[in-house]
Formats: structure tokens, sequence, C-alpha cells
């Protein structure tokens, strides 16, 4: 018997399934399902799961669709701790040499942040370890780029979003955006972020205890950088010193993102940086890549 004659068999299954799509349209979305037929076919092949198992594969499926809202987006959550977020990031986003890497977007990035003046001090209830970021927006020669948008968020100093805790923390709490003058600078004030959990009260948060995963990502603050003429991008400073820098639940870390976090302790440099006690500086220079 051949996969042409339409019947199924436990041999041919795939070729079965896939001569099936012949007559598809799109020939991107027939070839996504040819690889996809091929590779689920393989897998369970090799699984050899029972019945049982497989509906609760299902029911896996079903409740991750379930805990999906508005705000939460329980699918992407399960791309991004399978690493396939990160690895669709890394195809999609090669950069040239010298240019900074990017990582996930995560889901807490809201769109209509404030623009603020350089500067400004996003923590907006004066909670947390103070922290001044700072550094310069290049291209790829060196070049300050002048005009550079800068997108930033950052957990509060329990590793919550302000998205996450509505009528808790002030709206726009530790976001903001910001634009490089003609030196490409950029600075502004926050607080010196902690780890904290993906969400896990749902399914992937299941699945993660049941491997035997923490649910934590290191310490880190998001950053949207965009301008003219260069490639957007979405990308985090990492603390090095965290706990978890190397076992981030979603992948996210890469080497070139570590940024230092260090403590100061010195009256007038507290005082020159704007602060009334010890603060955290981190410095770190982002290289955007040509459009
Ligand atoms: C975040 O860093 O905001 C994040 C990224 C992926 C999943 C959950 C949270
Ligand atoms: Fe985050």
């Amino acid at each position: 018997m051949t996969s042409e004659s339409g019947y199924f068999t436990e041999s041919l299954s795939d070729k079965v399934v896939t001569a099936r799509n012949a007559a598809a349209q799109d020939p991107r979305l027939k070839q996504v399902m040819e690889v996809i037929t091929r590779k689920l076919h393989e897998a369970v092949k090799e699984i050899e799961p029972t019945e049982a198992e497989w509906f609760r594969a299902i029911m896996f499926l079903t409740e991750t669709g379930h805990t999906c809202t508005d705000w939460r987006q329980e699918f992407i959550l399960l791309s991004d701790v399978l690493g396939v977020s990160m690895l669709v990031d890394a195809i999609n986003n090669r950069k040239p040499s010298g240019a900074s890497e990017s990582t996930v977007l995560g889901p807490f990035h809201v769109a209509d942040a404030p623009e603020l003046p350089m500067g400004a001090d996003i923590c907006l209830d004066q909670k947390g370890d103070p922290m001044l970021v700072h550094g310069r927006i290049l291209d790829t020669q060196g070049n300050p780029i002048a005009g550079a948008k800068i997108d930033v968020w950052q957990a509060n100093d329990e590793g919550f979003y302000d998205v996450q805790q509505k009528g808790l923390q002030p709206d726009f709490n530790l976001r903001g955006v910001f634009r490089t003058g003609a030196d490409g600078s950029y600075w502004f004030k926050g607080v010196k972020p902690k780890f904290y959990p993906i969400p896990d009260d749902g399914p992937v948060g299941k699945l993660l205890a049941a491997l035997g995963r923490h649910p934590f990502r290191p310490a880190h603050l998001h950053f949207i950088i965009e301008a003219e003429g260069h490639a957007r991008l979405v990308t985090h400073i990492f603390d090095p010193d965290d706990p978890y820098i190397a076992s981030d639940a979603v992948f996210g870390v890469k080497e070139s993102l570590m940024a230092e976090f260090k403590p100061v302790f010195d009256p007038a440099k507290t005082k020159a940086a704007g602060f009334t006690s010890p603060y955290f500086d981190t410095e770190f220079d982002f290289v955007l890549a040509p459009a």
C-alpha cells in the first residue's frame, strides 16, 4: 500500500497525511505542515504514548488555552520555557559583529509608556534600591546615534511589573521612553532589579515543577531601542551576580548582555547623581545594527 492510496498505515502515517494536503494554495503553509507532520509523527512513533498519555497531552494544551486571557498568553509562556521563543528570536535577529544582541520581548511591554526627560526617575513609588542606568547608543562604527528612542521597563523590587499589580503600583511605574541627544548618551533612574518568577500558577508552571525546573528569571531591565536607518533592538541587560543567571526559565540570558550593578557609597558622587542615599551605578552601551 502506498501513501497515494489515501489509506492510513502506521509505517506511512506522515506521508498519508501530507499527501492529503497536496492541493494547499499557500506553499509556505504546505511546507510548514509537511515538516510539522513529519516531525510530530516521528515523535509519536518514538514515544509510543498510551491513549491515556495522549489524552493528558491534549488536556494540557486545552488548559493552556483556557488560561489565556486578554492580558495572559499561556501559549507564549509555553514557547518561552521550551526555548522556542529564543530560537525564533535568534533566527530573525542575526546581528553583524559588534552589534548588541537581542533577547525575548516578554509579555509585560506596554505600547504607550510616557516619554520622559533624560535623567528622569522611572520609579514612581520610591520603593527599592535606587539605581542610575547610563550609557550610549552607538552604530557599529562607534558613532553616537542622536534621536534614538529608548523604551525601558522593569519589575519592582518585589519582582512585579505595574501591569501585574494594577491599583497597588502607580500606572506606568518603572517604565518610560527617552530620546538621545547629539552625543547619543542616555541616563535615567530606576531601582535595582531582582529575580522574579514568570507567571507559574497555570499549566506551564505545573509543567516546570513536574520537570524539576524553577520558574525564575534573573534580574534584568528590558529595552526596545529604535533609530532611523538602524535595526530595531529588543533586548535586556542582566545582573551577572544574580543566583538564576545561568538558569533563566526562558533562556533569555546572553553573555554579551551582562551589566555591572556597582554600589556607590561616596556621598559626593551620590549627591552629584541626585540621590540622597547610596545607589547602584549601571553603565551599558547599546550598538545598533544597520537597518
Ligand atoms: C519578562 O522578562 O518580562 C518575561 C519574559 C518571558 C516570559 C515571562 C516574562
Ligand atoms: Fe522581565
